[in-house]
């Protein structure tokens, strides 16, 4: 059965969700040994995704099928890899490693320096196919979440951030990341699945809050680091809560580094708990000193 890897196409999509959903709702299935039914993702992202890197997003086609994607994004010196999934039916027969190396592939021609991602531990399979392609453990990263609490006051006040706001937070989550996630932001706030908000008066306290395959999920925090982090982290998450709610969301889940200990203290205080965490893992040169060392960022697609 001849195979081929090529750029995907918008009639690529219907099997790409199918794979997408299929392949992660068994591995989490039986990762932790419940039923876990995990959607794809949301159309919006993909589209947004082919159009970001066109020749990142990769297919691997066999018999006029497509047997497995993978979603390379450079965003500036800067890169990560995800999501990448295999057919259920065609795994383990060295598809995923060729989609890797023919996304490595792209990120070297468009001169990305550094590629990240993040994983399960504990799934043998995608770590070591990592590992193999050159990636090695960086950090970790904590999932935390907790039920959607009723609206709280908050001293803190904060303010929603439209679209014309998106470039100021993308250079300061650039010096503070190394990715340039401009184009993201953006699709994210003009497609509806996100919001970002600021703390008032203070322009550099943000954060992102996205629905991601039908769920809630609090992406980047920004913090200078001064002053109460706490009580801003309490009235951003609040901020975010209130878009989650309009969508009838019930459950949030927030992705922390655990290199600043007052990040995860505020979160715990708020009531989020501990769920499994991930690795992160890097390949090329060495990442900038963030993010594992940038006060209260994270790195996230
Ligand atoms: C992870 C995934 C993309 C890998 O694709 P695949 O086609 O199944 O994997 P491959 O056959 O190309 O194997 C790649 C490497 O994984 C490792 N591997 C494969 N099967 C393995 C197994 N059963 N146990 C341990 N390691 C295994 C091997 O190191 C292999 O490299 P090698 O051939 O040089 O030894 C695929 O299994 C998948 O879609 N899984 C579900 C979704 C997922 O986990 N995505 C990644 C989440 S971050």
């Amino acid at each position: 059965m001849a195979e081929i890897i090529r750029p995907m196409t918008e009639t690529d999509l219907p099997q790409v969700e199918e794979i997408d959903g299929t392949a992660f709702t068994e591995l989490l299935t039986r990762l932790r040994n419940q039923p876990i039914n995990l959607p794809s993702h949301e159309k919006e992202y993909f589209r947004s995704w082919m159009e970001c890197d066109p020749e990142g997003s990769l297919v691997l086609e066999g018999g006029g099928e497509i047997l497995g994607f993978n979603f390379c994004h450079a965003r500036g010196r800067m890169g990560w890899v995800g999501p990448i999934a295999v057919r259920l039916d065609a795994q383990g027969k060295g598809i995923g490693k060729k989609l890797m190396v023919a996304g490595l592939d792209y990120f070297d021609r468009v001169g990305t320096k550094t590629v990240g991602l993040d994983t399960f531990p504990e799934n043998p399979v995608s770590v070591s196919l990592y590992l193999r392609t050159g990636f090695r453990v960086v950090g970790g990263l904590f999932l935390l979440t907790m039920g959607i609490p009723p609206k709280q006051d908050h001293a803190v006040r904060v303010a929603e951030i439209e679209l014309d706001g998106v470039d100021r937070i993308a250079v300061l989550d650039e010096k503070a990341s190394g990715f340039d996630r401009r184009r993201d932001y953006a699709m994210a706030l003009s497609s509806g699945l996100g919001c970002a908000c600021k703390v008032v008066g203070e322009e550099d306290n943000v954060v992102f809050g996205l629905i991601r395959r039908g769920a809630a999920l609090i992406g980047n925090f920004h913090l200078t680091g001064d002053g109460d982090v706490e009580a801003r982290v309490g009235a951003l998450v609040e901020g975010t809560l209130d878009f989650f709610r309009a969508k009838g969301l019930t459950n949030v889940a927030v992705l922390c580094r655990g290199n600043d200990k007052r990040l995860l203290d505020a979160l715990f205080g708020l009531g989020f708990r501990m769920n499994p965490t991930l690795i992160t893992m890097h390949r090329g040169e060495n990442a900038p000193p963030a993010p594992l060392t940038s006060p209260l960022a994270i790195e996230k697609g």
